[in-house]
């Protein structure tokens, strides 16, 4: 049987993601000492871990070639796919939110504002729900810098610590929605590897409660 293969996160998600690993007893000695490798094993369970950009996560994901994935919902919640999300891994805890300069009247006036951010899909739907008009202007990142550049109005962004705003005389207008880290699971891969899925589901959920 070919290994299970689990798309991770790399970055911000990754060590949390090991640490979980560890917690149900994978060696993990290939993912402490990678290098540049990007196909690694866990040989004492027959898992092999890929190490991918978040949305790159969701795609392998969805087209099978990775059965699970490690992957926060703030990606998720912009670039949606076709999958099951079977588990909040509850670390990699923080929120979107709408923020912008310090002090200034963000609600006030009725021209049309302009939002800068990296999730456009998070951001229109947002300000849908909202009934108001606004024009997203794509960032790839720091975003914090189009507000005091005066590109836009504000922003839609990830907060975690809130450091990056406080640090820029930014500050939060609104929360968005709260995201955390999420378990997901190829549709197919769900039904030829039940067993092994739901176990390791198991495993995984007797270790976070
Ligand atoms: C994220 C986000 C904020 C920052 C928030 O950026 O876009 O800039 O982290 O974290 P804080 O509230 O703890 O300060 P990231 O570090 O992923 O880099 P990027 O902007 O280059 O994508």
């Amino acid at each position: 049987m070919r290994p299970i293969r689990i798309a991770l996160t790399k970055g911000r998600l990754e060590k949390d993601t090991i640490k979980l690993f560890e917690k149900l007893g994978f060696d993990c000695e290939q993912l402490h000492n990678k290098g540049r490798k990007l196909i690694l094993s866990i040989p004492n369970e027959n898992i092999e871990i890929v190490l991918a950009k978040a949305a790159d996560v969701i795609t392998y994901v969805e087209y099978g070639v990775c059965d699970l994935g490690v992957v926060g919902k703030d990606t998720i919640l912009e670039c949606g796919g076709s999958f099951f999300e079977i588990l909040d891994l509850g670390f990699g805890k923080c929120r979107f939110a709408l923020a912008g300069k310090k002090g200034a009247d963000f609600y006030s006036g009725y021209n049309e504002k302009i939002i800068a951010t990296k999730y456009p899909n998070v951001t229109r739907a947002f300000f849908d729900k909202k009934g108001m008009d606004i024009k997203v202007v794509k960032i790839e990142g720091s975003v914090e810098l189009a507000p005091l550049l005066e590109l836009s109005d504000a922003i839609v962004d990830i907060v975690e610590t809130g450091s990056t705003l406080k640090e820029n005389g930014l500050e939060v207008y609104e929360d968005v929605v709260n995201v955390s880290a999420r378990l997901i699971v190829n549709n197919v891969s769900l039904k030829m590897y039940q067993d092994k899925i739901e176990n390791l589901v198991k495993q995984i959920e007797s270790v976070l409660n």
